[in-house]
């Protein structure tokens, strides 16, 4: 079936407005996208109609706030084949990786490696940096060729005994290369080591089954992918995110 633009922008309100006198055309979508009607429907409809605190009251409103949040968080987890139980609400990607460089923090001691390649976005790389300042944990680079690929072999040679942590972009941002995460994925593990991907990219352009990559840890935001900003998705395997310390205290 043909591509058809203007249906595609007949879901987007703010693409029927113009900008210097021209209909606008939007091509941040990497860094941040445009709502469809439906996202902000939902919005509105929440705010409208039974806003309230999640997981913190008994009443009526609260109860469908609840289930709302609930069913969202299952929605997610159909969407990369996850359990429920393993979709962590963040405020965004970034507080995702802090959130598990945090909780890998408490286990980690001056000497252990982490492995992050060139081409990772900030995102992934300012939180590692932060491991390093405090506990000594030595941060090794993946080298990226010449055609914008990870180097395989080199990763190969900065596994060891000493790897706890790979942390690597599934997609990315600035390149657009797609990393064939399974595999990377099945090198860390054979190291023994745990593998996060950020996935911020490539959970727009592609399916993401986290079951079939193997990640024990991926995250992505809310706001790449077409949803509200302020909300970003940690997934971990259950037996990871149970070894993970509280990341914060909260009122409940
Ligand atoms: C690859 C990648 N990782 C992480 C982030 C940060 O995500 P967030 O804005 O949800 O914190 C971005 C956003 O620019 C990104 O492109």
């Amino acid at each position: 079936m043909a591509f058809d633009v203007e249906k595609v922008r007949a879901e987007f309100p703010i693409l029927g407005r113009e900008v210097h006198g021209k209909p606008l055309i939007y091509l941040d979508s990497a860094a941040s996208a445009q709502k469809p009607r439906a996202v902000i429907d939902a919005m509105t409809r929440a705010m409208e109609h039974s806003y309230a605190n999640v997981h913190r009251g008994l009443h009526t409103l609260a109860n469908e706030t609840t289930d709302a949040y609930e069913a969202a968080r299952r929605k997610v987890a159909a969407f990369i084949n996850a359990g429920e139980h393993e979709v962590v609400f963040t405020k965004g990607g970034t507080e995702a990786v802090n959130l598990v460089a945090a909780g890998l923090g408490a286990s980690l001691k001056s000497g252990d490696e982490i492995v992050i390649s060139e081409m990772e976005h900030h995102a992934n790389i300012v939180p590692w940096h932060f491991l390093r300042e405090r506990l000594g944990v030595v941060l090794k680079w993946v080298r990226v060729t010449d055609d914008g690929a990870l180097d395989l072999e080199h990763f190969q040679s900065l596994l060891g005994p000493k790897t706890k942590l790979v942390a690597l972009s599934h997609m990315s941002n600035v390149l657009g290369t797609i990393n064939d995460a399974k595999a990377l994925a099945r090198m860390a593990h054979e190291a023994g080591a745990l593998v996060l991907f950020g996935g911020c990219q490539a959970i727009v352009h592609k399916p993401v089954d986290v079951k079939d990559l193997d990640a024990d840890f991926y995250v992505f935001s809310g706001h790449k992918l077409y949803g509200p900003t302020g909300i970003g998705i940690l997934y971990g395997k259950a037996e990871e995110l149970a070894k993970l310390p509280p990341y914060q205290g909260a009122a409940r």
